[in-house]
């Protein structure tokens, strides 16, 4: 939510910052904005609307200068405008702030500096940030900025520059996220990783509660105690290829197809040879499961979104593959519930960012209240990974467009390797069914890779489901969460209404809206409840809905019942929300292109929900 660029060094900073700010647009992409200092001044250049906006603006007037901060903004605090574009200055203009966040103090800060003769120019919490900062000023920036952020109060990131302090940056991190990216005589610094993958791949992470001073020779870190912090920089795996679209109309698109590979890669030497043959799971990575899996009682999946759906299918596979009790609940819910976490269970909490507020605040609830915490997360170094007791990787790459695909289906991968991990661990699946859900998971990448080599049919699909103002998605058991996620998918892009729910509940209340012509999504790939989803669409069909089914693609009665059939390769029925999901992701896609839609950016969202 917003992103924030800084950079230090011999390059034109407007060209660096633009560049990063272009790979951080998907945090936000109401308004865009640059500050580059230059000959004992700070220059500001900013637009509402997407960058392209403000580059306009740069090529007619572009900014001199060799360190400079940017930002992208999601709008928390007034509506999206030049005005409450980032940077913000205080009055004279010397004293130059982004940030990403919130300052949940800002009235009172606000008016107090009303109080002294501030005059506000726009209706950010950020705008209080620079006023603090010029008004606490006292030669040395990384003091200012300490003084600024003890007043304020809120989860954020702070990046500050002077025009007396030429070729140096403060940064500080309340929460939100923020790296530094080290090159060789020039310094970067970014709300995450892909905004410079392009000049470095070694960062150093600013850890909570830390200032970072930030000039071309490096950085140095110190906690907002004063204490200096030594930490050794690492090297990212991602690189600039895998946040560029390399062909592709879309990141979505590029995401969805690299989808069998993201499969195989989260999977990796998770699946070892078994000396009698055949596979077995293997996460020596989790110094958690080396402890006594029987002493897991009960699992609370915790995550928001699409990972909150990921949590959903892993509700049913931990029960179903280990035995093991599993509560779901969305994280915004969890932390006002009075959940009845106990010591002995484990926390699950589920983030592509591991940067989501909500997500972030009920895995601390989970463990104060005694559970351990296992992240299963995309990013290395982010948030939850740090603060969880384990964490399990999902091995996506970066993940660009908003709406989240690759991401997700590496989630369910996850979750299956620890559900069949689990199961034999505590003896409820017996080595022969473990040996047969790693083949399946095996076959998984080619099997992706087959659903992926028929565009066609949701491209003709996507023209019908273009028309249509409300469409209803159902299924039974993990069809259902799966209905969930194509929901989700088709309505954050194309803005379509799409509800879901389970095929039986839909004779309850929501059949008074199924009429001729509307689309019904049906996921009908669990084969315990087959006969009673056959019976479901019956009635559905009695209502003249037009009938889209996802289904195995040996399943002959389904063609008998509904119009069109997207079909998928048989697998075993745990593991198909991993296949079952694509087709939905397609229709959603192609539905969006149809329409016109901002796909990788859609109105209103933002990739990262790092506010609460
Ligand atoms: O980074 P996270 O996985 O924690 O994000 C959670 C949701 O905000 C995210 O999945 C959101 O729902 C996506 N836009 C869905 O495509």
């Amino acid at each position: 939510m917003c992103g924030i660029v800084g950079y230090v060094g011999p390059r034109s900073a407007q060209e660096v910052l633009v560049r990063g700010l272009r790979r951080l647009e998907y945090r936000g992409y109401d308004s865009a904005g640059v500050a580059v200092a230059h000959n004992g001044s700070v220059a500001v250049s900013k637009a509402e609307g997407k960058l392209d906006r403000l580059v306009a603006r740069l090529e007619e007037a572009p900014l001199q200068g060799r360190s400079g901060i940017g930002h992208t903004r999601w709008a928390t605090h007034g509506v999206p405008s030049d005005r409450n574009a980032h940077p913000h200055t205080d009055t004279t203009g010397d004293f130059v702030v982004v940030h990403n966040g919130i300052v949940e103090n800002y009235r009172e800060l606000r008016s107090e500096l009303q109080d002294t003769g501030v005059r506000f120019r726009s209706e950010t919490d950020t705008e209080v940030l620079a006023h603090l900062v010029a008004a606490v000023y006292d030669g040395d920036l990384k003091e200012a900025v300490r003084d600024a952020i003890a007043r304020a109060s809120g989860a954020f990131a702070l990046v500050a520059m002077t025009c007396h302090e030429p070729g140096r940056i403060v940064a500080a991190r309340m929460i939100s996220p923020l790296v530094v990216g080290l090159g060789d005589g020039e310094t970067f610094l970014a709300s995450d990783m892909p905004a410079v993958l392009d000049y470095t791949r070694r960062f150093l992470i600013v850890e909570d509660g830390e200032i970072a001073v930030v000039t071309g020779d490096g950085a140095t870190l110190e906690t907002i105690e004063g204490e200096a912090v030594e930490r050794s920089p690492f090297t990212a795996h991602w690189d600039s290829d895998s946040v560029q679209k390399s062909g592709f109309d879309h990141f979505m698109l590029k995401e969805i197809h690299e989808q069998p590979e993201v499969i195989a890669r989260t999977l990796g030497g998770r699946l070892r040879e078994h000396p009698g043959g055949g596979a077995e799971t293997a996460l020596d990575e989790l110094s958690w499961v080396r402890g006594d899996p029987a002493d897991v009682d009960k699992i609370w999946i915790t995550a928001c979104g699409t990972a909150y759906h990921a949590g959903v299918v892993g509700r049913t596979l931990f029960e179903r593959l280990a035995a093991i009790p599993t509560e779901v609940a969305y994280a915004h819910e969890l932390r006002y519930s009075n959940p009845l976490i106990r010591e002995g269970s484990l926390a699950l909490a589920i983030s592509q960012s591991g940067e989501t507020a909500d997500t972030l605040a009920a895995a601390r609830l989970a463990r104060s209240e005694g559970s351990s915490l296992l992240a299963l997360t995309n990013v290395v170094g982010s948030s939850l990974a740090r603060e969880a007791d384990d964490v399990l990787y999902t091995w996506a790459g970066p993940e660009i467009s908003v709406a989240s695909t690759k991401a997700y289906l590496a989630m369910l991968v996850g979750e299956s390797l620890l559900a069949i991990w689990l199961g034999r661990a505590r003896g409820v699946l017996d080595t022969g069914a473990e040996r047969e859900l790693a083949a399946e998971l095996r076959a998984l990448p080619g099997k992706a890779e087959s659903i992926l080599g028929d565009l066609d049919k949701p491209r003709r699909l996507a023209a019908e489901l273009a028309r249509a103002g409300s469409i209803y998605f159902i299924g039974r058991g993990l069809d259902y969460a799966t209905a969930m996620e194509g929901a989700l998918k088709l309505k954050e892009i194309s803005y379509i209404h799409a509800e879901a729910m389970p095929a039986g509940e839909l004779k309850h209340g929501t059949l008074a809206l199924v009429t001729e012509g509307t689309p019904v999504v049906a996921v009908a790939t669990q084969q315990d409840v087959q006969s009673k989803m056959l019976l479901g669409l019956q009635e559905v069909k009695a209502r003249r809905a037009t009938v889209i089914a996802v289904a195995y693609e040996d399943d002959d009665e389904i063609g008998l019942v509904a119009d069109h059939v997207l079909r998928i390769p048989r697998t075993a029925d745990v593991l198909s929300p991993i296949l079952a999901a694509v087709p939905l992701q397609l229709l959603a896609y192609y539905t969006a292109r149809r329409l016109g839609r901002d796909i990788d950016q859609p109105r209103n969202l933002a990739k990262s929900v790092t506010v609460e």
